[in-house]
């Protein structure tokens, strides 16, 4: 089957490099442009199925290219990259053809997300470009979202139930559980999918600009406000409006949220005028709202509001059965990626995968095992995986043994460790940091049941 081929168009040839990597791994002809009307030039002369152009540029700027391509290629859809100050310059694009947008820095991940879900969309499933090998994790990946653990079963049946309509979700869990993985599901399974996905990142754009961000303003409405705007909301009409962070909008934010859920309809900031909106609202938050709530800091009245449905994502050390697959699906994404073989996995450095904390979740599982690909050459062992997975930590012991004696807490972290390695000790030493005669001897100290 011919390539589907992408035309990338980016002032910088660091960006445009890392692109055209990226979508080569990922089995896509590349074209690359440094200037809008050198893009023009192709758009004309090559056959492109896909357009992914910055939006600011010297000279013609990305917002030119999108509508000259709308104009004059109406059916090459159209991926925006936007740096924050751009923000409503994403979606004015998006209301002017652009069929989504990435903001920077986004992951090579979310890239190959982005650019399936375009052209799943417009070309269908079958134009896309097979994966080299169907492995284990391919074969139970809903929507990008991998595990097979009766957590995930559920979090995906709860997808399915809310896919298709328009009801009010607020996603919670922990950092890097997959909220916005999550958010993308909903709306890419559903049947508003061919309409369009805007997230917006409640924390990262500045307080007294969110407001206008999200429901636009009329010219003159305050100090700096030259023209009128549409909003994030006015751009995700039809579709969805993905919240994340939830917890940081301001009381004046969230009052005006609760009027847009309430009466489904939004005014620009110094208008009177309302226009009615049909979208979806999906938050998310990994901050405790309820406890927010409590704390007068949160609307109590928005809280039930956004709360229809509550999805929550859980922390992957609560379902440690999807660790294996999670790896290798990592693993197999990374050397791709870096153009390198797929490195096998040793079974002592996998057990250390299965058995730590895991904080960061899966966004920590995905870089470990990025920084373990790098470091090994063909087989990834315990001495790929950052330090603390092979010297004792504090980090895997619970809290109520901050006051025990020390040999007490190595006994229960070396029971604990056995225990996870079912009682192999050579894997069980090696994950200690110790030898085996170390261990042994320990294991003596601590207990009389120790046959050896
Ligand atoms: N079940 C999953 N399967 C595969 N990849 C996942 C899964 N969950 C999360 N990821 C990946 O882990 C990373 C973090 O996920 P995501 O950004 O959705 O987390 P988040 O909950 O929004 O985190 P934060 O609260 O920090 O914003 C992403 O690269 C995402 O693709
Ligand atoms: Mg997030």
């Amino acid at each position: 089957m011919k390539k589907l081929s992408i035309l990338i168009v980016d002032d910088s040839y660091d960006m445009l490099e890392v692109l055209r990597r990226q979508l080569n791994a990922l089995r896509y002809a590349t074209f690359q442009a440094s200037t809008v009307s050198d893009a023009m030039d192709m758009l004309k002369n090559a056959r492109i199925d896909l357009l992914i152009t910055d939006m600011r540029m010297p000279g013609l700027d990305g917002m030119h290219l999108v509508k000259y391509t709308k104009a004059h290629f109406p059916d090459i859809p159209i991926l925006v990259i936007t740096g924050f100050p751009s923000v409503s310059g994403a979606v004015e694009a998006v209301k002017s053809g652009a069929m989504d947008y990435l903001s920077k820095p986004f992951t090579a991940r979310e890239l190959e997300a982005a650019v399936e879900q375009i052209l799943r969309q417009r070309y269908g499933k079958a134009a896309l470009p097979g994966k080299k090998e169907e492995t284990q994790a391919e074969a139970v990946h809903y929507h990008g979202i991998i595990g097979e653990s009766a957590a995930m079963q559920e979090l995906i049946d709860l997808i399915e139930r809310v896919k298709d309509t328009k009801v009010t979700t607020l996603i919670q869990g922990e950092s890097g559980t997959g909220k916005e993985l999550v958010a993308r599901a909903i709306h890419y399974s559903g049947k508003y999918h061919n309409a369009p996905f805007v997230p917006v990142n409640c924390g990262a754009i500045p307080e007294d600009l969110l407001e206008s961000e999200l429901f636009g303003f009329v010219k003159g409405a305050f100090t700096g406000a030259q023209e009128t705007r549409s909003g994030f909301f006015q751009a995700a009409d039809g579709g969805t409006i993905f919240l994340d962070e939830i917890g940081n909008a301001s009381p004046a934010v969230q009052t005006r949220l609760l009027r847009v859920i309430q009466e489904k309809e939004v005014k620009k900031i110094g208008s009177n005028e309302v226009q009615k909106v049909d979208l979806r609202i999906v938050a998310a938050t990994n901050s405790d709202l309820q406890a927010q709530v409590k704390q007068g800091r949160f609307r109590e009245d928005l809280f039930y509001r956004l709360n229809v449905i509550g999805i929550q994502t859980p922390p992957l050390r609560d379902r440690r059965e999807d660790i294996p697959m999670l790896t290798h699906h990592f693993l197999d994404k990374f050397a791709q990626e870096f153009s390198r073989p797929r490195p096998a996995i040793a079974p002592e450095a996998m057990q250390a995968l299965k058995t730590h904390a895991w904080p960061g979740n899966i966004r920590e599982l995905e870089n470990v095992v990025q920084r373990a690909l790098i470091m090994s050459d063909g087989r990834i062992g315990l001495q790929h995986l950052p330090g603390y997975f092979h010297s004792p930590s504090s980090e895997a012991l619970p809290d109520d043994a901050a006051l025990l004696p020390l040999q007490e807490v190595e006994r229960r972290h070396i029971e604990k460790v056995l225990q996870a390695v079912e009682g192999n000790k050579t894997a069980a030493a090696r994950i200690l940091g110790i030898n085996r005669k170390t261990l042994r001897r320990k294991l003596q100290q601590s207990g009389p049941d120790e046959p050896e």
